[in-house]
């Protein structure tokens, strides 16, 4: 099946010609959840921008269910949701009127079951006549995403849903990002929350400076991180692997005084209790052994080579 969304080769430069985009390519399958996980600057914002038609591309092509978003801009506008990352409402509108309106600006017919529900599962029904002034900020965030479905779009991108709201709004929100993913959304998120995107997402994709880092299955994430070192400290330091521990693949580390062993967590057999046994034929001996897991934390902070 052809992807849902398209982005070849895009590229940003502002009129500051700062380069925020330096030829991303993604493609975003239908119903998968995509979670973006970057640093602050990455571009996350001024990608999701340019696919929503909010700014215009330097360079490059992105589709949205086959149509152009520079040239079809109606037609791939109407397909997407967008809850922008700055909280941008009217504040004398009332909350049922916003997200009504909302979902007239897109060419929908009324419905107001669809609103009353949508609101319901926001938990923001009890406030629906409110002014939006007179919400609290984690409210005018529930009112951006409820603004966002109330035109059911196939595509959603939530710039950061979660920034800044209590633990009940974002497991709330992971809830109806469910939800809206078992009824087919396709949904983008970005978040600097490491946990959240393990939680919701199919699929990781990493950025950093303008540069897609990786994308990458969960699942596949997950297995790498199902790997495991052991370390094994020596009470004397070797210059190189003994020939007789050749075939475990060791790496030594701290100027020969730790032997290293990479190991699959989930493999039927470790290997550790034979690679023991054969340090210690090897005439080597033994300090201290201790062993360490990757976190998705750690593949990030390599890639990003930042917090
Ligand atoms: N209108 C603009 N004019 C000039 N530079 C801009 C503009 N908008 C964004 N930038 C720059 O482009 C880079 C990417 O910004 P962007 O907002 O896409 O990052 P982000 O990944 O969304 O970051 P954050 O996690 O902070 O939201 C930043 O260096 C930013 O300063
Ligand atoms: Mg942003």
């Amino acid at each position: 099946m052809a992807p849902i969304v398209s982005i070849r080769n895009l590229t940003k430069s502002y009129a500051t010609g700062f380069e925020a985009l330096k030829g991303v390519d993604l493609d975003i399958e239908e119903g998968e959840i995509l979670a973006l996980l970057g640093p602050n600057g990455a571009g996350k914002t001024t990608m999701i921008s340019i696919v929503c038609g909010i700014v215009n591309p330097s360079g490059g092509t992105v589709t949205v269910g086959g149509h152009d978003v520079v040239r079809d801009f109606r037609e791939t506008r109407s397909m997407i949701g967008l809850v922008p990352q700055e909280l941008t409402l009217d504040a004398f509108e009332s909350v049922w009127n916003t997200v009504a309106f909302s979902r007239g600006l897109h060419g929908r017919k009324p419905d107001p079951a669809l609103i009353e529900r949508i609101l319901r599962d926001l938990s923001l029904y009890d406030k629906k006549d409110t002014m939006l002034r007179h919400l609290s900020g984690g409210m005018r965030r529930r009112v951006l995403i409820a603004k966002a479905l109330s035109y059911e779009p196939k595509v959603l991108f939530l710039d950061e849903p979660t920034a800044g709201v209590d633990v009940n709004l974002r497991k709330d929100m992971w809830q109806l990002v469910e939800r809206l993913r078992a009824a087919g959304t396709t949904i983008i998120l970005t978040t600097h929350y490491i946990e959240e995107a393990e939680e919701i997402a199919d699929r990781i994709g990493v950025i950093n400076k303008g540069e897609i880092l990786l994308v990458e299955d969960k699942a596949t994430l997950m297995r790498k991180l199902g790997r495991k070192q052991l370390m094994v400290e020596l009470s004397d330091p070797v210059a190189t692997v003994p020939d007789a521990l050749a075939s475990y693949g060791l790496m030594l580390d701290d100027g020969g005084r730790h032997l290293v062993y990479d190991y699959d967590t989930t493999a039927e057999r470790t290997g550790i209790t034979t690679l023991l046994a054969a340090i210690s034929e090897a005439g080597l001996r033994l300090r201290d052994v201790s062993t360490r897991q990757s976190s998705l934390e750690d593949i990030f902070v390599e890639l990003v080579g930042e917090k």
